[in-house]
């Protein structure tokens, strides 16, 4: 039999007792043993649920009891869980790990660790909820060089978004919405900013180009400035907005990494990926594009993420598979001002043909984009050609400068 300690019986931790209670009999199959839940961690008390005696309050319980081989966590945050999750590796713990934040800061030093002490840290959950994404890129793509990742990444933003373009729905009572159905974060401010698509195209980045891409290298723009106008001028430019995490390799080596909301083409890959699923979509250079689609929050999709990582610790508890990437460094990362992306527009000008023209001699040729009752003095285009990115915020603070209020701004992508 092996002995388990789960860390954290939020959403996804009660998840993960639920699916290996009701799936125990072909777990125990898979995974060739018997798994127990030895002991829970969680600062509160759940005297109904007929589990109520595994409960501890004391961290060190686990850590010091030398019966417990995987420790599965399923807290959130950074701190306490990088501490909990270093201490049980150096105790010689497996760890399943279901956090984001964690992985996309500290995985190069855990993974490290995990290789010194022959231990398996597995972070399937950590991105795109249910959705097979970690296995698949270091396993069944290996044969490639992969050279772009575009993903929406972020249930909860993706939902958001298609409320408001399926049914007006407003921004907020969209977020509250997505809150009581358990997918936003405890702080929904990392969904709605990007912060949490961010964390997971870190990872994706850091795992598939062995090189670790840190939050804080990455020019991240989250959903809070999106308007019911703009979802209705995207849907004139044949698209719809979209949350997107995207990594690039560059011809120079570096990487271009970003998450923005992106007007992408109807007829997309991406544009179809509705309510709280995710898409990723992995370009390779022998498989071409691959697509990867399914729940990407929510209680059962994530459990089912952490205890396909457990059964596959469990049955390797003697030949671990290794998962690497090296510590990161300064520059890998290119400054997004450096790089280019098709933009739309919308502008509120008081001599909207003028800054037309600017447009034109500055950017080329360009695509003007129409909603219903817009007022006269609203003007609203998408460059037809790549822009960099430096010139056009040149561009704008000139013409706010000029008395231009520039309403709107999205990149448009090609997925
Ligand atoms: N808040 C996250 C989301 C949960 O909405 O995608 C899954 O990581």
């Amino acid at each position: 039999m092996v002995q388990i300690a789960l860390l954290g019986h939020g959403t996804v931790g009660s998840g993960v007792v639920e699916v290996l209670r009701k799936n125990h009999e072909s777990i125990t199959k898979k995974a060739h043993d018997d798994i127990n839940i030895k002991y829970i961690l969680d600062l509160r008390e759940f005297p109904e649920l007929p589990y109520a005696d595994k409960f501890v309050k004391d961290f060190s319980i686990i850590e010091n009891d030398p019966e417990v081989d995987v420790v599965v966590e399923c807290m959130g945050g950074l701190h306490p869980a990088y501490d909990f999750v270093k201490a049980s590796m150096l105790k010689g713990k497996h760890v399943v790990t279901s956090n984001k934040e964690l992985v996309a800061t500290k995985g190069a030093e855990l993974l490290k660790i995990a290789r010194e002490k022959n231990l398996s840290f597995l972070f399937e959950a950590s991105v795109g909820g249910g959705i097979p994404i970690i296995r698949p890129l270091y396993q069944c793509l290996a044969a490639n060089e992969v050279y772009e990742i575009a993903g929406i990444l972020n249930g909860t933003t993706n939902f958001i978004l298609t409320k408001m373009i399926r049914e007006q729905m407003s921004f907020q009572d969209a977020l509250d919405m997505a809150q009581k159905l358990g997918y936003a974060e405890r702080d929904p401010s990392a969904d709605v900013q990007g912060d949490d698509a961010c964390r997971k195209i870190c990872i994706l980045a850091s795992l598939v180009f062995g090189k670790h891409v840190y939050p804080e290298q990455v020019h991240t723009e989250g959903i809070t400035n999106i308007t019911l106008e703009d979802v209705e001028y995207a849907d004139s430019l044949d698209g719809v907005i979209k949350l997107l995490g995207r990594v690039k390799k560059l011809d120079d080596g570096h990487l271009s990494v970003m998450v923005c909301p992106a007007i992408v083409g109807r007829d997309g890959q991406l544009a179809s990926v509705e309510d709280v699923f995710n898409g990723i979509l992995v370009r390779g250079d022998a498989v071409g594009d691959v697509v990867f689609y399914g729940r990407g929050a929510g209680k059962l999709p994530t459990a089912s993420a952490v205890v396909g990582d457990v059964i596959d610790c469990v049955k390797r508890l003697e030949y671990k598979k290794y998962l690497c990437w090296d510590e990161g460094e300064e520059g890998y990362v290119k400054d997004y001002r450096d790089t280019s992306s098709r933009f739309y527009v919308r502008l509120k000008a008081s001599e909207p043909q003028k800054i037309m023209e600017s447009a034109k001699k500055a950017f080329g040729e360009l695509r003007m984009a129409h909603r219903n009752n817009a007022p006269e003095d609203e003007i609203a285009f998408a460059t037809v050609s790549e822009v960099r990115e430096g010139d056009l915020e040149k561009m704008v603070s000139q013409w706010k400068q000029e008395g231009t209020q520039v309403l709107g701004r999205i990149r448009l992508f090609d997925y």
